[in-house]
């Protein structure tokens, strides 16, 4: 089959966006990922488009973009899906475009020193139940993409957010929580709308409802249950 891929591109941060459309002669298993590179060595080796990827098999995140106006992973995406329609890539939005395909993410990393995720007791990081489940999410951005609560640079950090700090709340002893727990309630509970978009897109299939209610358990409502035993 012939695939028609329409890719936004710009030079950078500060060019104008413009579309380059492309036609490759695919089998229709084939991802987006493939066809990317197949356009980048055969059609425009001298002016390949920028993005980013490493596995190549849904582990690192990198590869995230929109895909007909769907934030995903381009190694998860396959021909077969779009049927005879143009497959359209761009960049999400919620980042600011380093070049094509390629955004600058370090907002999303920067998050995570700030929530504090890490543990100063000696726990055992268990990697079972919420645990293991949280530790699933690759950082990717695609659920801040579709958050109507995240923007960059604001204090709520959306699902990707949630998910590490989850992770850590599943497992931690007592002189952890209350740091963890003030920087949950800082950085996701209070910020979170309960739309649960996040949960429909996540490419990892986390399980982001779950993760958020056993959370708001621990670190909001037995905090304040056990406030209140104390009076
Ligand atoms: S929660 Fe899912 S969508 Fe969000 S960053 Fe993690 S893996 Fe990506
Ligand atoms: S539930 Fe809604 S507001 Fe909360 S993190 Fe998910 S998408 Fe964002
Ligand atoms: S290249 Fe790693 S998730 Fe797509």
């Amino acid at each position: 089959m012939i695939a028609t891929i329409e890719i936004q591109r710009q030079k950078s941060r500060t060019d104008k966006p413009y579309k380059q459309t492309f036609a490759v002669d695919t089998g229709s298993r084939a991802t987006v990922a493939e066809l990317i590179e197949r356009i980048n060595s055969e059609q425009i080796p001298e002016d390949p488009v920028t993005w980013e990827r490493s596995c190549k098999q849904k582990k690192c995140g990198a590869c995230a973009m929109l895909i007909n106006g769907r934030p995903r992973l381009a190694c998860d995406a396959r021909v077969y899906e779009y049927g005879e329609k143009p497959i359209k890539l761009a960049p999400l939005k919620k980042f600011p475009v380093v070049c094509d395909l390629m955004v600058d993410r370090s907002t999303m990393f920067e998050n995570l020193k700030n929530l504090g995720s890490w543990l100063e007791e000696n726990s055992v990081a268990d990697m079972t139940g919420d645990s293991y489940e949280a530790s699933r999410c690759l950082q990717c951005g695609c659920c801040l993409e579709v958050c109507p609560n995240f923007y960059a640079g604001g204090k709520f950090f959306g699902a990707a957010g949630l998910s590490p700090s989850s992770r850590l709340i599943a497992v931690s002893e007592a002189g952890d929580r209350k740091r963890l727990y003030g920087e949950y309630g800082k950085h996701f509970y209070r910020g979170c709308g309960k739309s649960l978009s996040c949960k429909d897109i996540c490419p990892a299939g986390i399980d982001t409802e779950h993760l958020m209610v056993n959370s708001n358990a621990a670190a909001v409502w037995k905090r304040k249950f056990r406030a209140g035993k104390k009076k």
